[in-house]
């Protein structure tokens, strides 16, 4: 169960983390439901318009090399919003077939057009895949979104279609203080079970989860000598969202 980071080669973003986004409950209602505010909204309540732009192909390269993947290979990237990584993982390895599956309707009518017909919807604690039928599984920033129990069920699931429990990769929100604890309650929306790497790690092996993992964190720009108490100007910057 290695921790590593198979998204390093995705471009920092720079966010804003004032509070006055996720401080909002409107916010994070509208976030929640997964639609056209979350994902093509404004930056107040998600991604603020959610475009293919190239960025994951050096990731795709990356999870392509790591676990191997060959012409024939399947793979399912669950919480694959608009496609991007699983049509960029497709072009990565030629003959690979790729599948995407997440709860957002939304996202997946306005998913990548090379996606058609590898797109699927359903919800990462009940996966509509056969035991094993998968030689490598995605999770990318999306379990957290998951209250603890549906949470544990999906790690579950998630070993039960991969056909090798290490072939998993696992990306979960964490923060490793009190600070970035308040910046992150302060900017993340969706997430509804998240904690301190211990508190992910003590899930995994609950669960018996064998494969890779990472954090995305958010943290406080360097920049900064002290916090500003109401976070009112921040600054952030993490990986993914
Ligand atoms: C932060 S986005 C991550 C998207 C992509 N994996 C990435 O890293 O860019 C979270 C995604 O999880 C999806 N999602 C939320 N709850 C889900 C669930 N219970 N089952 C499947 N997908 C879910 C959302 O619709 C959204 O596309």
């Amino acid at each position: 169960m290695p921790h590593i980071d198979l998204l390093d080669a995705l471009p920092k973003t720079r966010r804003n983390v004032a509070a006055p986004r996720s401080a909002s409950a409107e916010n994070r209602a509208a976030a929640r439901r997964y639609g056209q505010e979350y994902f093509d909204g404004n930056r107040e309540q998600g991604y603020g318009g959610y475009r293919y732009d190239g960025r994951w192909q050096p990731v795709a390269r990356r999870i392509a090399a790591h676990y191997g993947l060959r012409a024939g290979d399947r793979v399912l990237d669950v919480g694959c919003a608009k496609g991007f990584l699983a049509r960029d993982l497709a072009a990565a390895v030629p003959g690979l077939v790729v599948i995407g599956l997440d709860i957002s309707e939304y996202a997946l009518r306005n998913g990548h057009t090379d996606m058609q017909g590898r797109l699927v919807r359903g919800g990462a604690d009940r996966l509509p895949f056969a035991d094993g039928s998968f030689a490598c599984v995605l999770a990318i920033n999306v379990l957290h979104n998951l209250e603890r129990a549906a949470c544990q069920q999906g790690l579950h699931e998630l070993a039960r279609v991969v056909s090798r429990p290490q072939h998993i990769y696992v990306q979960v929100d964490a923060y490793r203080d009190e600070t970035e604890r308040t910046l992150f309650e302060n900017w993340v929306l969706t997430a509804l079970t998240y904690g301190t790497p211990d508190f992910w790690l003590a899930l995994f092996a609950e669960t018996g989860y064998q494969g890779d993992y990472n954090w995305t964190i958010i943290e406080a720009d360097p920049a900064w000598t002290e916090l500003p108490a109401n976070l009112a100007a921040g600054t952030g910057t993490t990986k993914g969202d």
